[in-house]
């Protein structure tokens, strides 16, 4: 969704700030701006709608020059996709400011504006704040103060960066529910909503606490809390590597993210596997004692992330024999709940940042319910740092908005988790964590197995690039993820898809069922595999094309109309995980043959940090 970049040194920002989007827009985004203010104290604004490389010509033709600035990539909430509605918003020529989030009360506040003779250009709520900051300033105070004031008016979340010609010298940040960080160089500073932004110029950053807020100068930072008061911040190493960035050899971040996966599966199972065994250790300081006094697991979470904790409640029932709901968490957070302090909060985010995710870990902490868990991908993000107990997938960043290697890696961590608790409770036997272990062991080179058969797959993407609908089919712990192969083809090639646990197919979607209807099936040599077998026929007879998903043995006989893929090894347990593989690839391939942007599939954003 919406990034923020701000720079201020002593050389020219413009290429900084520019970088810094390019960096931002796989968050995705639909309009572009940056604001500077240049040698003869003017603010001067860029703006576009459509991409970042649009805008960044427009300012060079200007061309625009300037040692302090800031930029913006807009994901249109609040007013359509316009060039008066992109960031920064301006206000009387003399201060300019970008924004992430929504201000819940900006219809009060313009109205108040428009009375003191404020005029609006934009349909957007981020407009009230460049006013109202402008008001203050308007009766005397500086730019710090006039923010320091403004932004306890407002309620809702945002995260700011503000410049004013009156006050060449300093950039001021405020950040409340959205991520917010300030970067620190050499006699240069910056501030942005995602250290990726950043990466470039410096590695060193503190990330800004809820009311914080900063003053960014060329020599230093100072931060002061939600009362104003100075405080010291952390300053933190980020180990993001550049090189995750990068698209390197291939065409698109998802198909490098795909790639990635057997890496990114053995660095997140790392520290099982350098323990070797289960620990509540691996979950962090208190781990023990929190596993102890639970007896039940809820999970919250969104989008693919929830589609893992779907698929983690057979591993929990399962192997720790606790009981586990998932709920998506946009529900959880607007319904009364009976709250239960014997329950363990799994939050799941790849992000940290997923609002309706970080809403309903407080709705749940607000009645009562300490113990919690969050499993992220991103360290230092505010849902881990709203949770008692944290496990870091190490996926490294994801960049494609279809989640791949972070929904995996988020199978692996829960997975450990299943196998911990099994453990803590006294229901995992000496044999069967030595056999978990070795499964996880070999889930690398599965998965590595499982991206052998790409030719396949991209074949089998010829014949679904012409349909306009698909069934996805799944048993037991394969239906969840028949679910995600759903999402990812719908997200990205805009084939409408869904999913079914096979044994639905006859209370209503078998009527969908014709030759147009290609119907994929994972179908896994395991306990369920004959009553699967028993579905397909039921499709079958139906005149529907299948494309199923098998094991090394499980048995099926092809024809024209059954095309059957087979996964090269066993993998018992982890099965789940490997035969994600598979629907990563198919939607990928799919999405090629149709031409459609992989990479920044059309009004999807990466990180959904409004509701
Ligand atoms: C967005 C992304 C999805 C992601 C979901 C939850 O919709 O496009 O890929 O699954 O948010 O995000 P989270 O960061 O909380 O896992």
């Amino acid at each position: 969704m919406c990034g923020i970049v701000g720079a201020i040194a002593n050389r020219n920002v413009v290429p900084v700030l520019v970088e810094g989007l390019n960096r931002l827009e796989y968050r995705g985004y639909d309009s572009a701006g940056i604001a500077v203010i240049n040698a003869a104290d003017e603010v001067r604004r860029v703006r576009r709608t459509g991409r970042v490389a649009e805008m960044a010509g427009a300012a060079e033709q200007e061309g625009l020059t300037a040692d302090i600035g800031i930029g913006h990539t807009r994901w249109a909430t609040h007013g359509g996709v316009t060039e008066s509605n992109a960031h920064p918003h301006v206000s009387f020529g003399e201060l300019a400011l970008v924004h992430n989030g929504i201000i819940e009360n900006h219809e009060e506040q313009r109205a108040k504006l428009t009375a003191q003779g404020y005029v609006f250009e934009s349909q957007t709520d981020t407009e009230v704040i460049a006013h109202l900051v402008h008001s203050y300033q308007k009766q005397g105070m500086d730019l710090l103060h006039a923010v320091q004031h403004a932004v306890k008016e407002l309620h809702g979340a945002f995260a700011i960066a503000v410049i004013s010609k009156k006050e060449p010298n300093r950039l001021i940040a405020a950040r409340m529910g959205c991520p917010l960080l300030i970067g620190l160089g050499e006699n240069e500073n910056f501030i942005a909503s995602d250290v990726s932004a950043i990466l470039q110029a410096t590695r060193r950053v503190i990330f800004l606490e809820e009311g914080d807020t900063a003053e960014v100068t060329r020599e230093g930072v100072v931060v002061f809390d939600d009362n104003d008061q100075v405080i010291e911040r952390e300053v933190h190493v980020s180990d993001v590597s550049l090189s995750s960035l990068e698209l390197g050899p291939y065409k698109h971040f998802m198909q490098k993210e795909i790639h990635e996966q057997p890496r990114a599966v053995a660095d997140t199972i790392e520290a099982v596997v350098d323990n070797n065994g289960f620990g509540p250790e691996l979950f962090g300081d208190g781990a023990e004692e929190v596993f102890a006094n639970i007896d039940r697991v809820k999970i919250l979470a969104c989008g693919t992330s929830y589609y893992a904790g779907l698929t983690a409640k057979y591993w929990i029932e399962s192997i720790a024999d606790l009981t586990c709901d998932v709920e998506i968490a946009s529900e959880y957070r607007y319904r009364k709940v009976v709250a239960d302090p014997r329950q363990l909060v799994v939050t799941i985010s790849q992000s940290g940042e997923t609002l309706d995710t970080m809403e309903a870990l407080k709705y749940a902490k607000s009645l009562g319910q300490e113990q919690t868990l969050s499993i992220c991908n991103v360290p230092e993000s505010a849902i881990p740092r709203a949770s008692k107990l944290v496990y870091y997938t190490r996926a490294g960043a994801e960049i494609g908005v279809a989640s791949t290697k972070a929904f995996t890696t988020q199978l692996v961590a829960l997975f450990t988790l299943a196998c911990t608790l099994a453990k803590v409770k006294g229901n995992l036997t000496p044999e069967e964590e030595l056999g978990y272990l070795e499964d996880l062991r070999q889930l690398p080179g599965s998965v590595q197995h499982a991206l052998n058969i790409e030719p396949q797959i991209a074949a089998w993407a010829e014949k679904f690039a012409p349909k306009e609908n698909a069934l996805f089919l799944g048993r037991g712990v394969h239906y969840p993820i028949a679910l995600e192969g759903a999402l990812k083809l719908k997200e990205i090639s805009y084939i409408h898809a869904e999913a079914y646990p096979a044994g639905e197919l006859k209370h209503g979607p078998l009527a969908l069922v014709d030759e147009s209807m290609p119907v994929v099936v994972i179908a896994p040599n395991d306990r369920l595999l004959e009553k699967v077998k028993s579905n397909i026929q039921e499709v079958r007879a139906r005149g529907g094309e299948m494309f199923v998903f098998a094991d090394l043995d499980s048995n099926f006989t092809e024809s024209d109309h059954v095309h059957v893929i087979r996964a090269p090894r066993h993998t018992g347990v982890l099965s789940p995980i490997v035969h994600t593989i598979p629907v990563q690839l198919l939607a990928y391939h799919v999405s090629l043959a149709r031409g459609t942007d992989v990479d920044k599939p059309r009004n999807l954003a990466k990180a959904v940090t409004v509701e």
